[in-house]
Parts: structure tokens; C-alpha cells; sequence
């Protein structure tokens, strides 16, 4: 007979059980499928069918370059036989993509309980921090290392979570001859391996500061958690959520979010969906969202001394610059060198079976888009902005690349930061050669 306790242990096992499975019911039957195109026509076809079927694409079909596009188990039908009329081939790669999640939640746990506590004051780089935990490790900041951290509020997301962010300098910012770094991450929800790059920023320059000019010779401003909404939402509701959780954009709120890197003012609604469903939806006007806002009103202080910009994303390996719409910014060939510099920062101390680091122009590289952040910071008069594109989960380019692997944590982290370094370097001393001439 089992004792009433032993019943007991088994309820709770049975409910935590369910409890995930009902989590990433969402994803129940959701397909990965590889598209390839013969040519540039069928390319743009199925590029287009993201604005009217509301299927995710992973990554943008090229002839000689094959895409992967998420699509549910609702919308199946109508985007296959979108494919068999423009006789597009397609193979799946992942047939119910929640399998894979239930994995990567599963390892991510074993790793949390696995690790040591810290004997030293900081957030370890085993895991990947919710925002509560972040926000009261930046709370806990300002409080310790008042001389030179400040924590701000930028304003409160859609759904009211407080964004914090620090600023970080010797003069608090009273001496505006130094140059301004911003970095910030998780703009878009499900990018989670930003987050430890820029956390790591955040501890090499309070509390293991290893390297004195960084602090001496630049203002840092650092924003780890971007779109919290959207962030907790791929925490607790649905992995691969992107956008914020702006609701009312449609009746019954059927459809819920804006892309915020699609939401800044540059070029704003000319590469970007009109489509509320979409996931690169680019929202009813540039910055109609409080999260965009924010970086807009904190950075516009310091637009004529931010040296550099950068929006940590993942995944592909890439530092992109400017612009969404093909042309390069004035500054194209220095934001090219730079850009080099710090991709050949990371490349010297990345894991060997990831791949270098692939510099340039976004559309040249990725796709055009519009209403980006980066670019919005260079013609709002950043001297140097880019995206990182943070390397992919065991190489993978479709929807596993957004996964998480804990033994890479701490190593995206400290490899980010050597490309950050390099950039800020090289942007300070960009910035007091200028400061020096005039
Ligand atoms: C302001 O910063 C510059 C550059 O680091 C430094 O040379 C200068 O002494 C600073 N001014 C003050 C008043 O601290
Ligand atoms: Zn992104």
C-alpha cells in the first residue's frame, strides 16, 4: 500500500509534469521546414508569403542558400500549397518542434541545480536570468558601487515591468569630453544567449574590473533586458516569441505584438510587415511602443558623444551595419574596419567549431529591413552602430540556432566581450582624435 505521502510526492510529480507539457503546448505540431529556391522570383514568393501567412522564417531562402521556415499545425496547409503551386521544394527538418524545447528546458534546469554558489558578489554565467532576478542585480549594483554606477529607469514596458539599465562612469557622466558606449540585449524575447554578454560587460567593468582605461576613458550605458514582456513570455508561455506584447492592435486581440527592431524611425514600414500577425510586424507607427522609446529618450543626452552603439542579437555569427535599405552610411568603410576589429577580437578565442565571424552591410549580408535600432542610432548621429548576431546553438541554422546550451553560456559571454572591448577602444580613440583636432 502506498503511505498518504508517497500519493502525495506523486500528485506533485504528475502536476509539475503537466505543467510543462502544457507550456510548450503552444508549439504542439509546429514543423521546421527547409525551403529550397531555384532563383531570386521564388525566392521573393515565399519571402512574400510571411505577410500574408503567418508563418515565422528562420532564416530567408537565397538560390544556392536554402531557408527554414516555422510554421503551425493551423497554418500547414495553406503554406504548403502555397510551395506546390510555385513549385518550390521543401523537406522538414524538425516534424513537432516541442520536443526540442522540453530538451532544452530539461538541460537548462540540471545546469542551474548543478552549479556552485558564487563565493564572489555576481550572477553566474550557468544559466540564463529571468528578469526579476536581473532587474534586483542591477538594483543591487547602484547600491554597492555607488561612486561609479548609477541604476536608471528608462520607463515601463506594455504590461508595466520597470527597464533598468546602468550607467556606468567615474564623472557620472558630468564630463562630456568622454565618448558614450551603449550596449544593450534582448530587444527581441527569444535571442536568450544576448543576455549573458552584456551581463558580462556589466561585471568586467563594476566588479572584476581587470582592464582600468575601459572605465577611465569611457561612459557606459548598459541595458541587458530590452523587451521584458517579450523576454518573460518566451520564459513562461512560448520559447520563440519575439516581438513585445503590445495587445489591442487587432479586435479580440487575435494577434499581439510589434517587432520592435522594426519599430525605430529609419526608413521606418518600407522592409517590415503591416501585418499585426506577423512577426516582423513593424507596429502603427515608428515608435509607437514604450520600449523603443526608451533607448530613443535615454540616449538623447548624449548623441553628440555616443561613439559606439551596439544591439546584441543572435544568431548567424555576424556583425551587420548600416543601412536596412542597401545604402551605406557616410562612414561605411571605417564602420567596415571597426566591425573587422572586433570580429577578429572574438574569432581569436571563439570555441573552434564555431564559425568566424562574418562582417558588413545587413543587406548585403542578411536581408533588408527597416526600422532597425542600429540603424536608427547611426542617423540619429551614433558614430559607429551595429547588430551582433551572437553564434547559433551547435552550429545550427534553423530553429534550434535560438536554443540555448549551458556549456556555452559563459564562453558567448566572455568571447562577445573581447569583440565589445575591441569596438569601444577603438571607438574612444576614434572619438578623442576628433575631440583633439578640433
Ligand atoms: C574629462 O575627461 C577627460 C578625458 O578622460 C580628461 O582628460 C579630463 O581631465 C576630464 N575632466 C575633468 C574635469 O575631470
Ligand atoms: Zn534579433
Amino acid at each position: 500500500m502506498l503511505s498518504t505521502k508517497m500519493y502525495k510526492t506523486i500528485f506533485i510529480l504528475c502536476l509539475s509534469f503537466f505543467a510543462v507539457l502544457a507550456k510548450h503546448e503552444f508549439y504542439d505540431g509546429h514543423t521546421l521546414y527547409n525551403i529550397v529556391v531555384k532563383d531570386v522570383q521564388q525566392a521573393e514568393l515565399v519571402n512574400e508569403l510571411g505577410y500574408q501567412i503567418p508563418i515565422d522564417i528562420w532564416t530567408y531562402a537565397k538560390p544556392g542558400q536554402p531557408g527554414q521556415i516555422l510554421v503551425s499545425k493551423e497554418d500547414k496547409q495553406q503554406f504548403l500549397d502555397a510551395l506546390h503551386d510555385a513549385g518550390v521544394a521543401y523537406s522538414i527538418l524538425t516534424e513537432n518542434i516541442r520536443e526540442s524545447l522540453e530538451l532544452e528546458e530539461e538541460r537548462l534546469a540540471a545546469a542551474a541545480k548543478q552549479k556552485n554558489e558564487r563565493s564572489t558578489f555576481g550572477l553566474d554565467f550557468e544559466t540564463i536570468h529571468r528578469y526579476e532576478v536581473v532587474d534586483a542585480y542591477l538594483e543591487e549594483l547602484g547600491t554597492r558601487f555607488p561612486h561609479y554606477v548609477r541604476v536608471e529607469s528608462a520607463g515601463r514596458s506594455v504590461q508595466g515591468r520597470d527597464i533598468k539599465y546602468l550607467k556606468i562612469s567615474t564623472s557620472h557622466f558630468q564630463n562630456d569630453t568622454k565618448p558614450v558606449v551603449m550596449l544593450q540585449s534582448l530587444l527581441h524575447a527569444r535571442e536568450w544567449i544576448t543576455l549573458p554578454s552584456t551581463l558580462y560587460a556589466i561585471e568586467k567593468l563594476v566588479i572584476d574590473v581587470t582592464e582600468r582605461d575601459l572605465v577611465d576613458n569611457i561612459d557606459w550605458i548598459i541595458m541587458p533586458i530590452v523587451n521584458p514582456d517579450g523576454y518573460e513570455w518566451s520564459h513562461t508561455d512560448t520559447r520563440f516569441w519575439r516581438k513585445n506584447r503590445r495587445v489591442g492592435l487587432l479586435p479580440g486581440d487575435t494577434c499581439v505584438g510589434v517587432d520592435l527592431n522594426r519599430n525605430f524611425d529609419a526608413f521606418w514600414g518600407t522592409a517590415s510587415s503591416s501585418n499585426v500577425c506577423s512577426d516582423t510586424y513593424h507596429g502603427p507607427s515608428a515608435f509607437s511602443e514604450p520600449e523603443t522609446i526608451n533607448i530613443r529618450e535615454i540616449l538623447r543626452p548624449y548623441m553628440s558623444r555616443l561613439a559606439l552603439y551596439i544591439d546584441i542579437h543572435s544568431h548567424g555569427s555576424m556583425i551587420l551595419y548600416g543601412f536596412g535599405n542597401g545604402q551605406l552610411p557616410p562612414n561605411g568603410l571605417i564602420l567596415h574596419v571597426v566591425g573587422v576589429a572586433m570580429a577578429q577580437a572574438i574569432d581569436e578565442v571563439k570555441w573552434a567549431e564555431k564559425p568566424n565571424y562574418v562582417v558588413g552591410n545587413i543587406v548585403a549580408i542578411l536581408y533588408r529591413a527597416s526600422g532597425g535600432s542600429s540603424d536608427w542610432a547611426q542617423l540619429a548621429g551614433a558614430s559607429l552602430a551595429y547588430t551582433y548576431e551572437l553564434p547559433s546553438y551547435r552550429g545550427q541554422s534553423g530553429l534550434n540556432g535560438f536554443l540555448v546550451d549551458p556549456d556555452f553560456i559563459e564562453q558567448a559571454a566572455y568571447e562577445t566581450w573581447e569583440g565589445l572591448k575591441a569596438g569601444a577602444r577603438q571607438a574612444a580613440t576614434a572619438f578623442y582624435r576628433q575631440i583633439a583636432e578640433k
